[in-house]
Order: C-alpha cells, then structure tokens, then sequence
C-alpha cells in the first residue's frame, strides 16, 4: 500500500486558540457573528455530507456533473503530476480528476477536519496504492506551507466552498493561492451561480431539517471545545437571501431573551429574544465577478464550465 501520511500544520493549542478569539470576537461583535470553519467536527463533516445528498441541495450534484464531463479535459489543459485539494472533506467528487490526470503522482488534500481527511485518505489510498497521499490539517485561510510534490501542480478549491469567505477574505485568500502557483500550474475553482431566490434559499432549509441540524452544531462545538451552555434548542435556523450581497446567510435566532455562559472566556452574552447570529455566508457568482477577482489576484481565468441547467461553474485559471 502507498504511503498515507497525515501532518497537522498548527498544533492543537493553536486551533484552541483560534476558536477562542473567533468566539470572543464573534459573540461580543454587533451584530453577533461566528466564522463557518467551526461548523466540521466530525459531527458537521457527516452532516455535511448528509446536506451533499439532499433533494434541495443541487451544487454538489451540479459540481458533479461538470467534472464527470470535464475531468479529462482539466486532465488535458493542466497534465498536472500533484493534486493539491483545499476544504477536500470526503473527497467523493475529486475522484473523477484523480482518474482522468493520468500524470497524477501525488494528492495532498488540505482541510481543517481530521476526520474527514483520514476516511478519505485511507479509503482513496485502499483503491490508488500508486497514489502519494500526504494530508494536511491546516487553515486553508492562513500560510500554507505545501510538501515539496512534483509540478505541475492543480490546485482545486470545490464545493463553492470560496463562497463561504467574505470578499475581503476572498482576496486575501486568492492571492495567496497565487503564490502558490509556479508557472504551469493551475488553479481550479467550483463556484455556485446566482439563480431565482426559491431554489437557494430551498438549498439551506431543507425539509428534514439536516440544515438546520448542521447550522446548530456550531453551538455543539462551541458548548464542548469552551464548555459554553448554549441551548440549541432555543435557537431557530434561518436562511434568507441578500439580494444586494448576492449571498445567502444561515443566522441562528434566539427564540427567547437568554444568557449564554462561555466559562473558557469567562464570558456571558446576553441574546434578547429574536436576536440572530450570522453563521454563514454563501456567496453566489456570476462568470465576470470571477474573472475579476481572479485578475485582480494576479490569474487569468482560462476555461469556465457550467452543468447543463447553468448552476454551478467551474473555473480553471493560471497564474499571469
Ligand atoms: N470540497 C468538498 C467539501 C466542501 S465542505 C465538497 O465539495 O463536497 C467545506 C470543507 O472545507 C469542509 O470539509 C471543511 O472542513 C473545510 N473547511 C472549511 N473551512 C476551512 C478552512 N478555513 N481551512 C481548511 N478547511 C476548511
Ligand atoms: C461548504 N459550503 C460550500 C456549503 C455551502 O453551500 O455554502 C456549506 C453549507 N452550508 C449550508 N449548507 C451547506
């Protein structure tokens, strides 16, 4: 069997320590906010996963598609020999490229839960034992600092996963995947598309209530990691869509006035009934706000693929 490693970029404090001033930040900003990368314990990577099956949630499905269809044609344009993976979480659809690059040497998939990353690194390695996997646990949004793997490199950024960093964070980030580009490289990038209000806000409330279950489980993490009394209960899952932002927002609503103890912080926040929290943003794209974006990070978009009912688009773009 090939080698699966498996490197922890930042050591537990360290993320302890993130999730504490994000916490702090968050709970006592106005109005109150959380950051969406704590939602995947291994409890949010399966709900999530879940969510990727549900009849309302269309962008994995349409995602899907676009690569069953395009794989060897980003197999063709990019003869990439190293497949870096940000926020890879099961890896299911990375599949179709893994199979259609047939220069591929190594897989370095890079994601924020472990346990995510180990079931997918063990079951790919189980099929691939030609494939080098080397896992990353690190912060997609912070200095990565990548194995030294054979170019060219693609780096593939799925899911629409871009869309859950605010444009500013957008940019930041951008730009240092830019400097991860040497030239011959490529970037490949799934963002979903803006589409009629009904359909994405359907997206993030789904009729079983999984969303809703995903989006409370931050307050789990929170109620565990920091030994806060969240009631989860006593908060509503909201998705609403911003038409001027052109995202959605999942918000947590307190269903009564309450206090919340966050022992860690020594901290109490004071909710009064009806206020929300933003969990989440998920930006939705249109074909020139990306290249914009990516011009504006030093990358020039070369290919742009829909599904066929013009969902979601995956972009390939290189360094300029
Ligand atoms: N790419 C997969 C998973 C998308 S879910 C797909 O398309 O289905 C988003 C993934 O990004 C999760 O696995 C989550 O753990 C990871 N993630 C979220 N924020 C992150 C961050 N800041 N750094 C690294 N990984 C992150
Ligand atoms: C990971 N990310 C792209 C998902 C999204 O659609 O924004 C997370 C999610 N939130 C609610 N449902 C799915």
């Amino acid at each position: 069997m090939s080698p699966f490693q498996i490197t922890r970029t930042l050591p537990e404090d360290a993320t302890d320590a993130a999730l504490r001033a994000d916490v702090l930040d968050g709970l006592t900003s106005i109005p109150k906010t959380l950051p969406p990368k704590w939602f995947y314990d291994a409890h949010g990577s399966d709900l999530f996963e879940r969510i990727t099956a549900l009849p309302e949630y269309y962008p994995t499905r349409a995602e899907r598609e676009i690569l069953k269809d395009r794989a060897g044609d980003i197999a063709a344009a990019t003869g990439a020999r190293t497949l870096v993976e940000l926020g890879s979480g099961s890896s299911e659809k990375t599949r179709y490229l893994i199979d259609a690059l047939t220069s591929l040497r190594g897989y370095v998939p890079v994601d924020v839960s472990e346990s995510a990353l180990v079931q997918a690194g063990q079951a790919l390695v189980a099929e691939r034992p030609d494939l080098d996997v080397h896992a990353l646990i690190a912060d997609f949004t912070g200095a990565l600092a990548l194995p030294d793997t054979p170019g060219p490199r693609l780096v593939a950024f799925l899911g629409g996963t871009i869309g859950n960093l605010l444009p500013a964070e957008r940019a930041t980030f951008l730009a240092s995947v830019r400097a991860l580009l040497s030239p011959g490289d490529a970037l490949l990038l799934g963002t979903d598309l803006v589409k009629d209000e009904r359909v994405l806000v359907r997206a993030y409330d789904d009729a079983a209530g999984v969303t809703a279950a995903f989006n409370k489980n931050v307050l789990a993490v929170i109620n565990r990691e920091l030994g806060a009394d969240f009631e989860p209960e006593a908060f509503d899952h909201v998705a609403l869509w911003n038409a001027e932002r052109e995202w959605i927002e999942m918000r947590l609503r307190a269903r009564t006035a309450q206090t919340v103890k966050v022992p860690a912080l020594d901290l109490a926040v004071d909710f009064a009934a009806g206020e929300e929290l933003r969990t989440e943003v998920s930006a939705k794209f249109r074909e020139d706000g990306v290249r914009a974006e990516l011009a504006a990070a030093g990358m020039e978009l070369t290919h742009w693929w829909t599904d066929r009912e013009r969902r979601f688009a995956l972009s390939l773009a290189a360094a300029r």
